[in-house]
């Protein structure tokens, strides 16, 4: 069942893929195969910034305004009037990051990552030509080339309070050496969320294999559980989106 339900959620990726790129559908294959490799993502965010026009946020699939009544109702009072500290894992040029630093009442130190120099440089260059004013005047945010497989370098343990993650992980998973890679990051995930965080993540695959996938990968015998739920975000070109949410705690 969860294999046909993956080679469903490919089909109709190649699709998007072909479509939103107009590229042939032998090129969206061999995206799709290769969207765990940086080189991909520096081709892409290279190819779709034309510099005749201005820069646009791009958006894999639906943007802030969608997904903003899952997300913000995470942010609360920051524990002893810290920050509460914000990962958009794999942010591309994606204004979702942006947007929770704008949109957060409470004071946000936001982090937009991404494999991709080219992504983050663009992200970088257009926050410096158009300031963004947040709610709360203490919140923050910061652009910065990251490889998530290695998060656990960058981050110390427990330090983070929210990680978004819309279509990063989904794109390892799909990419055919992407499968380890998926794993690892979700295990950094569950690493350096405080253990009242949650990895939100944003998905088209089925609740039927991306429920199993979590709560296996996500559990590290003998030091992390992890509880996993899911509500449907909606549909957008006739394909469903779910909203999956991690919550780490420490195996007793
Ligand atoms: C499907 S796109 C989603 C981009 C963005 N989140 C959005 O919603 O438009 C996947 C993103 O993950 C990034 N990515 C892929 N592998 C990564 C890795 N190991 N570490 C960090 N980012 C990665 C890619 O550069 C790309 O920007």
């Amino acid at each position: 069942m969860a294999v046909i339900l993956n080679t469903l959620a490919k089909s109709s990726l190649k699709l998007i893929i072909a479509t939103r790129l107009r590229h042939h559908s032998s090129l969206a294959t061999e995206f799709i195969n290769n969207m765990d490799k940086k080189a991909t993502w520096d081709r892409f965010y290279t190819e779709n910034n034309n510099k005749a026009t201005n820069f646009r946020n791009f958006e894999w699939f639906f943007g802030f305004d969608s997904i903003r009544d899952f997300i913000l109702p995470m942010l609360h009072s920051p524990p002893n009037d810290a920050m509460l500290r914000v990962l958009d894992m794999g942010c591309g040029t994606s204004a979702l990051g942006l947007s929770v630093y704008r949109d957060s009442v409470w004071p946000v130190q936001v982090t937009c990552a991404d494999i991709s120099p080219i992504a983050v440089r663009l992200m970088q260059e257009q926050t410096e030509i158009e300031t963004v004013l947040p709610q709360n005047p203490s919140s923050k945010l910061d652009f910065l080339e990251l490889d998530c497989t290695c998060l656990c370098k960058h981050f110390n343990s427990e330090r983070l309070d929210l990680i978004l993650d819309k279509g990063t992980i989904d794109a390892l998973l799909r990419s055919k050496e992407g499968g380890a890679k998926a794993s690892l990051v979700l295990k950094q995930c569950m690493k350096v969320l405080r253990n009242t965080g949650s990895l939100l993540q944003f998905s088209d695959e089925d609740p039927d294999s991306r429920m199993l996938w979590l709560e296996k990968e996500s559990r590290e015998p003998g030091l992390i559980i992890a509880n996993v739920g899911v509500q449907e975000v909606g549909e957008l070109r006739g394909v469903t989106y779910y909203c999956y949410q991690v919550t780490p705690h420490p195996a007793v």
